[in-house]
């Protein structure tokens, strides 16, 4: 399967790029980056440098938006720390990023490849999808499917009461992605909340191969935000589900439904209402994920972190 991966690395990002680039099943055709956690500098930092580390210097790594369409950025320092991935020394990155623009590799890539076979792995706010949605209208259709992390319904939100980060940050952006018609699979809190970062799991990702110890870094340092703040033992690892799904779908159980944006409302800005029980006629756009065999994920995480050979 041939993936992009849009990405504002974040440790999470991180593990669900190594995940991607340890799979033989998934064909990476490029990582395009954007402003989220960090700012763009470093998120475009951090992309190369875990390309670098799972050996992969020769993938194509492009900058994109910086900022939200309408709002100012809102970044996540206080869970990811001030690199956006802190918990792990690397060194810094040698691989040039590409010419292009993401927003224009987004476009130049679904209009080369054929219809129906490049699925789109957004792991933060969606600016550089909807705007290459805005701006080439005729890729929409050759999207075999959006998978993405984000949004929240039954779990509540974790940036402010209503909302997740990703669709809270550029909720325009999600509005334009809900709404293109495109085949999509959203990966909410309501299931990362249940991929906890335990210790054992935690010392089974440090173990596995030359990058299990980077891996360990990083997962450590994400939960001390989340443990105090949630009380739960381990943090929720949010976007490798995402990759998760398209390796193992039966991993994860969820419901066809109609996700609306909220984007007016200064209360409840970016957050995801799901219509889980069907109570409105409006039209099914999503299949939103709640239910993970959690076991099963890390494991898979596990075996695969295990097969990279490290930079
Ligand atoms: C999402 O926000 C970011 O902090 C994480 O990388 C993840 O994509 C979770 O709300
Ligand atoms: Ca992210």
């Amino acid at each position: 399967m041939k993936i992009i991966i849009d990405t504002d690395p974040g440790q999470d990002d991180a593990v669900a790029i190594l995940l991607a680039l340890a799979s033989p099943e998934l064909e990476v055709l490029a990582v395009t980056a954007v402003a989220g956690n960090v700012p763009l500098h470093l998120t475009t930092r951090n992309a190369r440098m875990v390309c670098e580390l799972a050996g992969r210097a020769d993938l194509r790594v492009h900058a994109g938006c910086d900022r939200p369409i309408a709002r100012a950025l809102v970044t996540a320092e206080h869970v990811h720390g001030k690199t956006g991935l802190d918990g792990a020394e690397l060194p810094d990155p040698t691989m040039p990023l590409a010419d292009a623009h993401a927003v224009d590799a987004i476009i130049e890539i679904l209009r080369r490849e054929p219809p129906g076979t490049v699925t789109l792995c957004p792991l933060g706010p969606l600016t550089n999808i909807a705007t290459a949605l805005h701006r080439a209208p005729d890729i929409g259709p050759r999207i075999a499917r959006i998978v993405l992390m984000g949004g929240a319904y039954f779990q509540v939100g974790n940036i402010t009461p209503a909302a997740e980060f990703n669709i809270y940050v550029d909720p325009e952006a999600a509005h334009a992605v809900f709404r293109a018609g495109i085949p999509l699979t959203v990966l909410p809190l309501d299931v990362t909340h249940k991929a906890l970062t335990t210790r054992a799991r935690n010392e089974a990702f440090r173990a596995a191969g030359p990058v299990g110890p980077v891996v360990a870094g990083w997962t450590g340092f994400f939960e001390r935000y989340d443990k105090e703040k949630y009380g739960t033992e381990g943090a929720p690892l949010h976007d490798p589900c995402v990759i998760a799904w398209l390796l193992q779908p039966d991993l994860f159980s969820g419901r066809h439904v109609n996700v609306e944006i909220e984007v007016d409302s200064p209360l409840t800005r970016g957050m995801t209402v799901a219509d889980w029980w069907g109570v409105t006629d409006r039209p099914k756009n999503a299949t939103f994920i709640g239910g993970l065999d959690s076991d099963g994920y890390f494991a898979l995480l596990t075996e695969r972190i295990a097969r990279l050979p490290g930079g």
